[in-house]
């Protein structure tokens, strides 16, 4: 029998910020117990004749097949609408957009651009509004980052150390520092100081890391700031929307890279030692633009490596993203 907080129910997620850290791990232990609900054979219908609108601005391969799948694991539907189809922004506002589409679903998810907008969407639908990832913030992605840390290390992650390196004031960068701030985890973020984070941002995340004894860090040196790390992570350099800067951030960044090298300075390579990246990834040759300039931020070699958990973490967005809308819109009654 499947229970979640009920004080969950209707809540948006515009920031990681949106729930107390508690709530957070209620978050993630529902998604657990829908996992193995899924593993067992079983579907349910906690999302019973419910519709949820995703708007994306931006591609995606993960986050819109997650909300798909999820939604149809339940007995719901999930809406793709491509907002050059839609008049979202072009012919009616988001306000306007928000209300129309509020009548209609049940829930709305929003990738896109400005964080604003998804703070106009769930000021205005009347329903509640997901943010999956913005310019400034990607906190679906963190809820199954964590989740993943939780079935390598177990569900207590107070004093664990993360090492996020690379561009160090991307959305996963901004987000990740706050969900390792609410688990306890330490969050170190290595980045040249001209990607440094915003200030605001790590102070708000000192802050809440303080209430676990945790602490939040930004280091240069790639070398120091991984040692002791149990997790290393990584992203792309050019996140979405910014590809005019992939000469500079590649100079910048080279030195960043996360190779066999950078594991062995962790002094737990062949121990607690994983790797994580939130995908896409520039690993091989494989792509339009890594057959160009190569592997980027992480090596191949690592990608594929045995400590590597990218594919699960990959699952787990579909797990957690489902434990969001069933905690907002799900039919307790059906549990
Ligand atoms: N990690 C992630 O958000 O992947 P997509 O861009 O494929 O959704
Ligand atoms: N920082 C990346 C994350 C992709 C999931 C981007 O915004 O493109």
């Amino acid at each position: 029998m499947l229970s979640w907080n009920p004080a969950l129910a209707k809540r948006h997620l515009r920031t990681l910020s949106d729930f107390t850290d508690d709530e957070m791990l209620e978050l993630l232990e529902l998604a657990e117990a829908l996992k193995r609900r899924k593993d067992s054979g079983i579907r349910g219908d906690l999302l019973h004749r419910r519709n949820i609108a995703l708007i994306f601005e931006k591609g995606s391969t993960r986050t819109r097949n997650s909300c798909v799948v999820a939604a149809q694991d339940e007995g719901g539907n999930a809406e793709y609408l491509n907002p050059h189809d839609i008049h979202i922004g072009h012919k009616e506002s988001v306000k306007d957009t928000a209300r129309v589409l509020g009548r209609l679903f049940d829930g709305i998810l929003f990738r896109g651009f400005r964080q604003s907008t998804v703070e106009q969407l769930a000021e205005y639908a009347g329903v509640p509004v997901w943010n999956g990832l913005t310019d400034e913030s990607h906190p679906t992605q963190i809820l199954a980052d964590l989740m993943t840390m939780r079935q390598s290390f177990g569900a207590d992650l107070h004093g664990r150390k993360l090492v996020y390196i690379g561009d160090g004031r991307n959305n996963v960068a901004n987000s990740l520092m706050m969900g390792c701030a609410k688990a306890g985890v330490h969050y170190v973020n290595c980045t040249p100081a001209e990607l440094s984070p915003d200030a605001e941002l790590v102070a708000r995340a000192r802050e809440t890391a303080a209430r676990h004894g945790a602490t939040v860090t930004v280091e240069h040196d790639p070398k120091t700031a991984v040692r002791g790390a149990n997790a290393l992570y990584t992203d792309v350099w050019v996140s979405m929307g910014e590809e005019d800067k992939q000469a500079e951030r590649l100079r910048l960044l080279r030195p960043y890279q996360v190779n066999m090298p950078l594991c062995e300075a962790t002094g737990n390579l062949g121990g607690e030692l994983i790797f994580l990246h939130c995908l896409p990834a520039f690993h091989d040759f494989e792509t339009e633009v890594s057959r160009e300039t190569g592997p980027l931020e992480v090596t191949d070699d690592v990608f594929e490596s045995d400590f590597s958990r990218v594919f699960d973490e990959a699952e787990n967005r579909m797990h957690t993203i489902k434990a969001l809308f069933v905690s907002a819109i799900g039919d307790s009654s059906r549990a």
